[in-house]
């Protein structure tokens, strides 16, 4: 079976790549990881990444345009030989030519139930509005911040007294179910047309 091959940009912990990694063990998954790349060269889900034999790319983008950046990251992704590329938790704004080059080839994951709560701070945002429900969506990625086609959700119930932190962490399960599901069946259809 050919599998597509991924690159992950994260941040941070990167637990949600780590949940892309452990889905596409399974051997019917659609896509393999072959990059995990951070503009944090400290961040620990690159240590995960290389304990798992990912090649990984650190770099910081202090003092860089961010098209600057952008190209370096994007070389590093052409040299993997990735098709896609899976935003998660990956905190830095793109420009607009790195985002058309992989229109319709690169996907993210926003902790709300999209169009609601674009940006930051979703889990305060909406136990402030009262919402009975937070959730999850994985998106494709157009120059609008949080906002292109929405290719999949899960809703996660708030509990009364919850704080932004205990809707994060019951989300953050969801995310993790979610991303690889939507991601795995995002490229499927492609590869299968
Ligand atoms: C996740 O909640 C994701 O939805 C958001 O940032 C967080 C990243 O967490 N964009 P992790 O690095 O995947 O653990």
């Amino acid at each position: 079976m050919t599998k597509a091959k991924v690159a992950v940009l994260i941040s941070g912990r990167g637990s949600n790549m780590a949940a892309l990694v452990y889905a596409a063990k399974a051997a019917d998954c659609s896509y393999e990881v072959v990059l995990v790349a951070s503009n944090d060269p400290d961040a620990p889900g690159l240590d995960f990444a290389r304990a798992e034999g990912i090649a990984t790319f650190g770099h910081s983008h202090k003092g860089m345009k961010r098209a600057e950046f952008d190209a370096i990251i994007n070389a590093e992704i052409q040299k993997s030989g990735a098709e896609y590329i899976a935003l998660a938790g990956y905190m830095r704004l793109l420009s607009p030519e790195f985002v058309s080059q992989w229109e319709g080839r690169m996907l993210n994951i926003h902790p709300s139930l999209l169009p609601k709560y674009k940006g930051l701070h979703t889990h305060e945002r909406a136990i402030e509005a009262g919402d009975a429900y937070g959730g999850c969506s994985v998106h494709i990625v157009t120059a609008e911040l949080d906002d292109g086609p929405v290719l999949g959700q899960t809703q996660v119930a708030i509990l009364p007294g919850d704080t932004p932190d205990d809707l994060a962490a019951r989300t953050l399960i969801a995310e993790h179910q979610l991303y690889s599901r939507v991601l795995a069946g995002y490229v499927r259809q492609e590869i299968e047309g």
